[in-house]
């Protein structure tokens, strides 16, 4: 145990972690600060988006090209660790291209959060009088707060309280809407909502509802966010289901409506299905410096809101189409946060054209569309590991330490065969051991 290790110097941290958990090796100090950035001005970005920084953690950005959404052309940038995901959005976003592309609508873009509150008084119409009287308080007591916003055209959009005595004794909640544009805007919303709760206990306390004072637990904004939704869908003729196997595009279509059924069914299979669907979602999430751990959790609360988990995306098959489409909510920013700041991220977004937040929520769930349907067209035709193995081989390689002609030699020996792990371990055995295989 150590106290005050946030006080220590970077070269400190690192020097008491190199000698209580790797017993003094020198490669672990190195590997550390292999990854240290030679600009120091942009190291010291990077040290102070979080506390007690010892290094830089790379992920891939990779970009999935053609993706036409209403009518307009993206080259997507995706940040992800995992192998296939954004070659699956680019085969995806290739097919449907040339068959108009992808519609998007943001449906709603209202965000909520509560001041959750205790009170213990009895007459609870006393209390809805007084809420309703003092209403306008909220607003004129927050103005410093939501002046620039409402320049924008956000702000608070409504105020209501909620009695939850049925859930929890004496419970209630201020929940509030908002409107907060371009931004996330968690730090808006917290703000509002605690000068809610301010107002709230003043007022109580000159009130005739006192001594029965309010009690304030906390006040957060909802990261479940079920009125920030978009919905993208893709639209052909059936006969145009064509996607390189020897099966039918009348048949490929109906077994992949099935499977897209077997997910709205099938909790089990639709959190693997939801999860390929953020597979794509969060790599634009995290090229775009958002927060993924909101966005996920959103869309899956979002696929239990009717009391079963079901499926984030839907297809149908009617009057010679075939339909697809998405409605997920996705709560985003294009400014605050780590946007402005981290280059990376800087640059994600000028390669999207600087987009708005609606426009961003549109193109990440375009890009969670593309992803599930490149998944379920592998999944029910030649099967997801043909192509999986395909792109894992690399990380096989490269883990095996292989050398660029071993790579190409063994890549090209897989050509025809998916590759699992202990056929290229031993492949490459083979290759190492001077043979040539073929
Ligand atoms: C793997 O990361 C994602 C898939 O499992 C998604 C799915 O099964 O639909 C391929």
């Amino acid at each position: 145990m150590i106290k005050g290790f946030s006080k220590l110097t970077k070269a400190a941290k690192i020097e008491w972690l190199i000698d209580n958990y790797f017993n003094s090796e020198q490669s672990a100090r190195e590997t550390l600060e292999n990854y240290w950035h030679s600009d120091e001005k942009l190291q010291k970005l990077h040290d102070e988006f979080i506390e007690n920084t010892i290094t830089n953690f790379y992920m891939p950005m990779g970009i999935a090209p053609n993706f036409l959404i209403n009518g307009k052309e993206y080259a997507v940038p995706m940040v992800t660790e995992e192998s296939s995901v954004v070659a699956a959005a680019a085969k995806s976003a290739g097919f449907w291209a040339d068959k108009g592309g992808f519609k998007a609508t943001v449906k709603s873009t209202t965000k909520i959060g509560h001041v959750h509150f205790l009170w213990k008084g009895e007459d609870k119409l006393a209390l809805i009088a007084l809420i309703q009287s003092i209403n306008e308080k909220f607003y004129t007591e927050t103005e410093g707060i939501t002046k620039n916003m409402r320049k924008r055209g956000g702000g608070i959009l409504g105020i209501d309280l909620v009695d939850k005595t049925e859930d929890v004794p004496h419970y209630y909640q201020l929940e509030a809407e908002f409107e907060t544009c371009d931004s996330m805007g968690a730090n808006f919303i917290n703000s509002c909502l605690e000068k809610f709760a301010d107002v709230l206990k003043a007022e109580i306390a000159q009130s005739s509802l006192a001594p029965n004072e309010v009690e304030v637990v906390m006040c957060i904004l909802s990261n479940f966010t079920p009125k920030c939704l978009v919905h993208v869908e893709v639209c052909c003729p059936i006969e145009q289901m064509v996607e390189g196997t020897e099966m039918t595009a009348e048949a490929f279509a109906e077994r992949f409506t099935t499977a897209v059924r077997i997910a709205e069914t099938q909790p089990y299979r639709a959190v693997t299905h939801n999860k390929g669907i953020m597979n794509g979602i969060d790599s634009v999430i995290l090229a775009t410096g958002n927060d993924f751990r909101a966005i996920e959790a959103s869309a899956h609360a979002y696929a239990s809101k009717d009391g079963r988990y079901t499926s984030l995306t839907h297809a149908d098959m009617s009057d010679g189409l075939f339909k697809f489409w998405i409605e997920v909510p996705l709560a985003l920013g294009t400014v605050g946060g780590i946007t402005g700041l981290h280059p990376m991220v800087k640059f994600a977004h000028q390669l999207l054209g600087n987009p708005s937040a609606a426009e961003l929520m549109m193109i990440s769930a375009a890009v969670g569309l593309a992803q599930n349907f490149s998944a379920l067209r592998s999944l029910t035709t030649t099967g997801i590991q043909q192509g999986h193995m395909k792109m894992h081989l690399l990380n096989i390689l490269n883990q095996l330490e292989a050398t660029e002609e071993e790579k190409a030699m063994i890549v090209r020996y897989f050509i025809k065969n998916t590759p699992h792990h202990a056929e290229v371990v031993e492949a490459f055995k083979r290759v190492r051991g001077g043979e040539v295989i073929a």
